[in-house]
């Protein structure tokens, strides 16, 4: 049987890893700006993180949702802590498009209303509701097309105004990257997730914060949204939070009121899905891991911005889009060909950094001395 083909892939072979460097399977060595497209949170093969799954794996790897599962309320404990939402729910499932997939549900079931505001090159996922709120119409099948969702221009506030006085009674959410990451690398202004913020209490629509890409402490905050110090009606998070494993979180405010059966998943909440995202929280933690992601990933935007060639450099933390002249078009290929590093792209011309939260100054370093020979 062969493979579906739909991933265009480099020719490398990625044999193993550890924190931020993957090896070939010639025993060539890579500096990984990627993490697997920012997934890879706390390094690869962590020690702490190996040791918890094989511990949990010993133990018991899965059972379902049908009995008491304490590990799962031991990462919510955790979770709160480490984000301050203490307050919140938490639903475990298994993929970011899944947990979008349950927010809007949630947002409609909790309104009952259909209508969804979403924004220009914004990104959710490939399920039907998720890729429907996606703005790339060449994902989106005849059967996910759907005149629910209103596209918006981000951090356009006259166009959300308009919107929301035109048809706010008939908004069930609006679903928002607190900074854009498949779309390039977009920062939402504060002000415009404190409108929405506003809009949504004002009209009684749910504001969804789609954290998979841009939260997890990735921005220097656990989320990207607490830079505009406004709280989301729900939290979408995924990437970050298993460093690898499959596991994802709709983190839900307090005033929802669930009933037995409303939402779902087999494998959702698993023990070794928790045991790996507790790994990470704790790895995060007792490593500093957000303020590590703020330092240097300032320290990569200052320098950055003074070179020639980059046309602009938009970000938080360790999420950093470089926007280059277009005579760079092969920057990307050569840093990976030839000075061997991975890093992202958001086409047409944007790399994209999405390191581990664990990159030390001498990794950017790495980084900044490859880039800038290359220029
Ligand atoms: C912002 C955002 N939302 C949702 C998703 C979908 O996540 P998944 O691929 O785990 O379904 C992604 C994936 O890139 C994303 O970047």
């Amino acid at each position: 049987m062969q493979l579906f083909d739909v991933y265009p892939l480099q020719n490398i072979t990625i044999d193993h890893a550890r924190g931020a460097w993957v090896w070939d399977d010639q025993d060539r060595k890579y500096l990984d700006m990627y993490g697997g497209h920012a997934v890879i949170s706390i390094g690869h093969t962590h020690p702490h993180y190996l040791d918890r799954l094989q511990t949990q794996l010993e133990k018991i790897g899965f059972y379902s949702n049908s009995v008491h599962l304490p590990i799962q309320q031991e990462l919510a404990d955790k979770l709160g802590k480490l984000s301050g939402k203490s307050d919140y729910q938490l639903f475990l499932c298994n993929s970011g498009a899944e947990a979008n997939e349950n927010a809007l549900k949630l947002a409609s079931f909790h309104t009952g209303r259909k209508k969804v505001i979403a924004f220009q090159k914004a990104f959710h996922g490939r399920t039907s509701l998720a890729v429907a709120a996606t703005d790339n119409p060449k994902i989106v099948a005849p059967v996910n097309q759907t005149g629910n969702i209103l596209f918006l221009p981000y951090n356009d506030e006259a166009a959300l105004q308009a919107c929301f006085q035109s048809q706010g009674h008939e908004i069930a959410a609006v679903i928002i990257e607190g900074i854009q990451g498949v779309g390039g690398i977009h920062v939402a202004t504060p002000s415009f997730l404190q409108q929405i913020r506003q809009l949504c209490d004002q009209y009684q629509a749910v504001y969804i914060a789609d954290s998979i890409q841009c939260g997890y402490g990735r921005s220097g905050q656990f989320f990207s949204h607490d830079w505009a110090g406004v709280q989301a009606d729900i939290y979408t998070t995924a990437k970050g939070m298993g460093n690898g494993f499959p596991v994802a979180g709709v983190w839900i405010a307090p005033d929802f009121k669930p009933w037995h059966g409303m939402l779902g998943t087999t494998f959702g909440g698993n023990p070794l899905a928790c045991a790996a995202a507790l790994a990470v929280a704790e790895v995060m933690m007792q490593e500093n891991l957000m303020e590590n992601a703020s330092v240097q990933g300032e320290y990569l935007m200052a320098q950055l911005r003074a070179l020639p060639g980059v046309t602009a450099v938009r970000g938080r933390g360790l999420m950093i889009g470089i926007e280059l002249a277009p005579e760079y078009a092969e920057l990307r290929k050569q840093l990976l060909f030839d000075k061997g590093v991975f890093t992202g792209e958001a086409k047409p011309n944007v790399i994209r950094l999405l390191p581990s939260l664990a990159l030390t100054r001498a990794e950017a370093d790495h980084f900044l001395d490859a880039f800038r020979s290359l220029l």
